[in-house]
């Protein structure tokens, strides 16, 4: 009877042990710790591509040819001419204000540049050049 109240006991307290150990484990810091001298990993910072603007030929192929080379959702397309004669005849100065702005047009909405949040006004204003270039 002692014998057995004495194992179970020394099972309690070392099932106690193994629980503290377990919970030292678990909520150890995740950092180490690094001393002087110490060779440290430093994150480098990320690599920017510094290519310069895209040009407007590259704008227009990844951002713009989705809606204006097929014409979906009312964008005029790039190969129809007439299309563009209305839009022409307003000047390049609300071509570039409506492709940088975006508008709601009678055939369908043009989203600000696109939808590039990352173009730059210059690099929407070559795509629309481009765009122009490519009509006649
Ligand atoms: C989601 C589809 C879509 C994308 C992407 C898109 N456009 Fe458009 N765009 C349109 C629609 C639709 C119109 C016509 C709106 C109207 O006149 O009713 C339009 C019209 C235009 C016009 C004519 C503006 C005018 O005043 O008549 C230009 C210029 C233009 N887009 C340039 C661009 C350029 C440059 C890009 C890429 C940077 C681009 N678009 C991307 C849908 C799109």
């Amino acid at each position: 009877m002692l014998i057995a109240l004495l194992v179970a006991c020394a099972g309690a307290v070392s099932a106690h042990h193994m629980e503290k150990e377990s919970i030292q484990k678990r909520t150890k810091p995740s950092g180490e710790v690094y001393r002087v001298g110490d060779d440290v990993p430093v994150s480098k910072p990320p690599v920017v591509e510094t290519s310069g603007p895209r040009s407007g030929e590259e704008v227009y192929t990844a951002k713009c040819a989705m809606c204006h080379g097929a014409g979906i959702a009312g964008a005029p397309k790039v190969g129809e001419a007439s299309a563009w004669t209305d839009r022409i005849a307003q000047g390049n100065d609300i071509l570039f204000e409506h492709a940088i702005k975006g508008y709601q047009g009678s055939a369908g909405f043009m989203p600000a540049k696109g939808g590039c949040a990352d173009c730059s006004d210059e690099e929407v204003i070559a795509a629309v050049e481009h765009m122009l270039e490519m009509l006649k």
